[in-house]
């Protein structure tokens, strides 16, 4: 196959970059590993920036996301039981959040590209880039026992951490930042009626835990858990009881319980990888960068990468201007950083850490004290939350 752009990686990244690059007339072609299925059934952000939406809706992909989804306009901090509103919409002078699930995301991009007559090609094993710093690179692929050749302008490794793209820049071409924390995130997904309106992110003495939700029927809460736990640890009455002890009391008398139909535990991480280029490869999303997920910044990260390099790429074959192309990667890592800034500061903030000193833990009770109690902090808070500017 020739196309303009090959994309490796069918998730939210690709996907949005395909369907964009579709409506201006620029075509590529998506190789994914696994089955719609699979990346459908993977539960992970629900919280997305108003630039995300923009995009979105941009992509022509947001109808249903505007029925659906919820437009938030605070989220509550609790402190040891203590509830705090941070009011996004005033603070900000009118932004908010809209809580839409990253696999509905997915779905409805799925969908257009399905009918527009998209290149989306899943199953497809062993795809490796190749001549990454000539004019002519190319990716291969198996699938169905044969393997395939896709020729391209530009590729984009939009495939996650664990995926081929970074792995396939020479060592000594990149540079690789990480901080890894010492506790995961316990998630699980419930049909039962959100326990709040809005989203609460609880700090306590228990550790932390969030209360989130996908739609008035479907919650999604999340307790801070060590990191060898295993969700075999953790019975779904467990689990509830362990919510409730780090949440405000009325909230976790008002609490409705029911069987989980997820659940799973996800590691936290700080990683970046610099620069987002390497040649005629473009990294974007969780390939180049991770955040861990107090901020809900990780799929909102990876929208503004795409934002970048759709730009750049409309630039270039429009009127063949390569300047965003070549500037990629410092624009990208400009807001990637402040993003990974934002995300280590909440997580820094809202969770236990095991053998803190206690100098630091009372820095930590101050720092959120301090955020909780001043308005200058409060807007600091909010503007993050909501998104910084592409
Ligand atoms: P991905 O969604 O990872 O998509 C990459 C795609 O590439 C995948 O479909 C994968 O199958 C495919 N792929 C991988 N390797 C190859 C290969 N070699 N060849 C072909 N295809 C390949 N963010 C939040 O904001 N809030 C959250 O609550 C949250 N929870 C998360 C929970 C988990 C367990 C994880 C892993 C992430 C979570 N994130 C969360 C982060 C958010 O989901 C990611 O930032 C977002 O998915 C990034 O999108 P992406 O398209 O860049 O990467
Ligand atoms: C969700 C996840 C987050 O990491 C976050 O900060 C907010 C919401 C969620 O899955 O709903």
């Amino acid at each position: 196959i020739k196309t303009k752009v090959g994309i490796i990686g069918g998730g939210p990244s690709g996907l949005l970059l395909s369907q964009l690059l579709d409506l201006k007339g620029i075509d590529s072609v998506v190789l994914e590993r696994k089955s719609r299925e699979y990346v459908l059934s993977r539960i992970r952000a629900g919280v997305l920036e108003q630039g995300f939406t923009d995009l979105m809706r941009e992509a022509g992909v947001g109808e249903r996301m505007d029925r659906e989804g919820e437009i938030h306009d605070g989220v509550v901090i609790s402190d040891n039981g203590v509830e705090h509103r941070i009011d996004l919409k005033g603070l900000t002078g009118g932004d908010t959040v809209m809580v839409y699930g990253q696999t509905e995301v997915t779905r409805d991009l799925y969908d257009a590209r399905e009918a527009r007559g998209g290149k989306v090609i899943h199953d497809a094993d062993n795809v490796q880039p190749h001549d990454l710093t000539t004019d002519a690179p190319y990716l291969t692929y198996e699938k169905d026992g044969e393997t395939h050749r896709v020729d391209c302008d530009f590729i984009v490794g939009a495939d996650g951490f664990h995926g081929v793209s970074r792995k396939s820049i020479p060592a000594d071409q990149i540079r690789e930042y990480e901080k890894v924390y010492p506790f995961g995130w316990l998630g699980i997904l419930s049909e039962t009626k959100p326990v709040n309106d809005e989203l609460i992110y609880a700090r306590s003495d228990r550790g932390f835990a969030l209360c989130s939700l996908r739609s008035q029927v479907l919650s999604r809460y999340y307790v801070q858990v060590p990191l060898d736990d295993k969700v075999e640890d953790w019975s779904d009455e467990r689990f509830w009881d362990e919510l409730k002890a780090r949440l405000p009391e009325d909230v976790a008398a008002r609490l409705e319980t029911g069987p989980s139909i997820e659940k799973s535990i996800a590691p936290l991480r700080s990683f970046v990888c610099e620069p987002m280029r390497y040649g005629n490869l473009f990294l974007a999303g969780d390939a180049a960068h991770i955040v861990p997920p107090t901020g809900a910044k990780g799929l909102n990260s990876a929208a503004s990468d795409i934002y970048y390099l759709y730009h750049a790429m409309i630039a270039y074959y429009d009127e063949g201007d390569a300047s965003g192309l070549d500037s990629y990667s410092e624009t990208a890592l400009r807001r990637v950083w402040k993003a990974q800034r934002f995300s280590w500061w909440m997580t820094s903030m809202l969770h236990q850490f095991p053998d803190h000193p206690e100098f630091e833990q009372k820095m930590q009770e101050t720092e959120l004290d301090y955020f909780l109690g001043s308005e200058a902090a409060r807007i600091t808070l909010a503007e993050n939350y909501v998104g910084l500017p592409f």
